[in-house]
């Protein structure tokens, strides 16, 4: 750890998650005095409440229908049980190990790691216990939480995803209000061990962020997996006691099961740590930044879920790296939303990246979408999994949106990013040879047939 002029830095990172962290170990290799503060634990919501011991869950639930479906394809098995504490160790081990990695990484790197609760006290000072830090710029970096809805209390067996993640039984039934991200991964997990689950959605589909023909593909798919959803429908309150939890809907019709998990949203965490006293313009909660990361205080910059726009982990890292190399003076392309791809790791999985085909038109005006379905996919029929991919791009010019359905298809979102990301013209992807028999080779097949010569597929 550097010890060079404490109090004297090129910049103070307040939050230690992955926009924090990121920032804070790309600005010690480019050689930039930082320091950084956390009051919880390194990696934040990502690795300790959130992507990994989500996935960490989902995976589990991926075994437990492999081996209940195992007979499908001629090997016969079942679930005997799920041993929740068993899976919460695993889940625990996947976080520990990384957690431990990455104080490594943060130990070795040139900076000084102060654990402990920031309080910013003017745009160049950070206070931390006794200590008051002096910086030329400051990050803000403090993430996000899990939101509620006025008057639902989370509690006993009101859930957030904070509780459910470390919930050590598994329920023999879950309603989840919210059909978004959140509540669509927790509904696939407690659905793939064994419980009835209940999704309660306000608008009219699930994940309603999505292209529609996607939250179509994921409500048939639940539907046969045995998942509830009513969509459309607002919730207007819970009463809970020993024995569960009664929802009442707006339309007056009333839902029963042990658990209710609360998946809303996720807010700002910016109250108490003076962001007001050095006249950082708040809304809402969240911090706006012009594409820069720049706040309304020059040498003030924010980061991650904290800026409004995507919540995502891979945004906050990005970010953190540009606000590094920004303030080394590299000026770095800016991270723009419009790029970032997107992965829901229910089952089905789902993967998105750029416009749907509405906000396409609404942008470019004519656009033409291809739809590739995944039964003409080898792989895919192997696995025994259907879904689609959708490629979107303007007439005569680059693809703008790719959009995914089925099991384990978060896993194309690579290319799918390069291709959006670089102003791809499926005339360029389609000499690119996807190898076979591959998932990927769905991807392969939509340009072909966008650029007009589709192989495994109908033009
Ligand atoms: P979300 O914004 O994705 O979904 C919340 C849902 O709740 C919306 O569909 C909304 O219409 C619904 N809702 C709101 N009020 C309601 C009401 N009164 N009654 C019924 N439904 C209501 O937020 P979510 O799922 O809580 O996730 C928070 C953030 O975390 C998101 O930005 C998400 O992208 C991120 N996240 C990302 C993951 C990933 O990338 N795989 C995994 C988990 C979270």
């Amino acid at each position: 750890m550097a010890a060079e002029a404490p109090g004297e830095y090129d910049l103070i990172v307040l939050g230690g998650g992955s926009g924090g962290y990121a920032c804070a170990l790309r600005s010690a290799q480019l050689g930039l005095r930082v320091a950084l503060i956390e009051r919880d634990k390194l990696g934040g919501t990502c690795l300790h409440r959130g992507c990994i011991p989500t996935k960490a869950l989902l995976h589990a639930a991926e075994v437990a229908d492999t081996a209940r479906d195992g007979s499908r394809f001629g090997v016969i098995s079942s679930v005997e049980s799920i041993d929740m504490p068993a899976v919460l160790r695993y889940q625990q081990s996947v976080v520990n190990r990384l957690h431990k990695g990455l104080q490594g990484l943060v130990s070795a790197a040139n900076l000084d790691y102060l654990p402990g609760v920031g309080e910013v006290t003017s745009p160049t000072t950070v206070r931390v216990g006794d200590t008051t830090l002096t910086g030329r710029n400051l990050v803000l970096a403090t993430g996000s939480r899990a939101r509620s809805l006025p008057g639902l209390e989370i509690g006993g067996r009101v859930l957030s995803s904070d509780e459910a993640v470390a919930l050590d039984v598994v329920p023999e039934s879950i309603i989840v209000l919210g059909g978004g991200v959140i509540g669509v991964e927790f509904a696939s997990v407690y659905r793939s061990f064994g419980a009835a689950v209940t999704i309660v959605e306000a608008l009219p589909r699930l994940v309603p962020a999505e292209e529609e023909s996607i939250s179509k593909a994921l409500e048939r798919a639940f539907r046969k997996r045995g998942i509830v959803s009513h969509t459309g429908a607002r919730f207007a309150g819970v009463t809970q006691d020993d024995a569960g939890v009664t929802v009442s809907l707006e339309d007056g019709s009333t839902l029963s099961a042990d658990y209710l998990l609360v998946a809303v949203g996720r807010g700002p965490v910016s109250e108490g740590m003076g962001f007001e006293s050095a006249g950082v313009v708040i809304d809402r909660g969240f911090v706006p930044t012009d594409d820069r990361r720049r706040t309304n205080v020059p040498g003030v910059y924010a980061v991650g879920d904290l800026v409004p726009g995507l919540q995502l982990a891979h945004r906050g890292f990005a970010h953190g790296i540009f606000v590094a190399e920004e303030i080394a003076g590299l000026s770095p392309e800016p991270v723009l939303d419009r790029t970032i791809p997107k992965v829901t790791y229910c089952d089905p999985e789902i993967a998105s990246v750029g416009l749907t085909e509405g906000a396409a038109r609404a942008a470019y005006g004519e656009v033409r979408s291809y739809e590739y379905n995944l039964g003409g996919n080898g792989k895919s029929q192997i696995l025994g999994t259907s879904g689609f991919v959708t490629v979107v791009r303007v007439v005569d010019g680059p693809v703008v949106g790719i959009h995914m359905i089925g099991a384990r298809m978060g896993e194309q979102i690579g290319e799918a990013q390069l291709v959006v990301g670089w102003d791809a013209m499926p005339e360029d992807v389609a000499p690119l040879l996807h190898a076979h028999p591959t998932q990927n080779e769905a991807l392969g097949e939509a340009h072909l047939a966008l650029a007009g010569k589709p192989l495994h597929a109908h033009a």
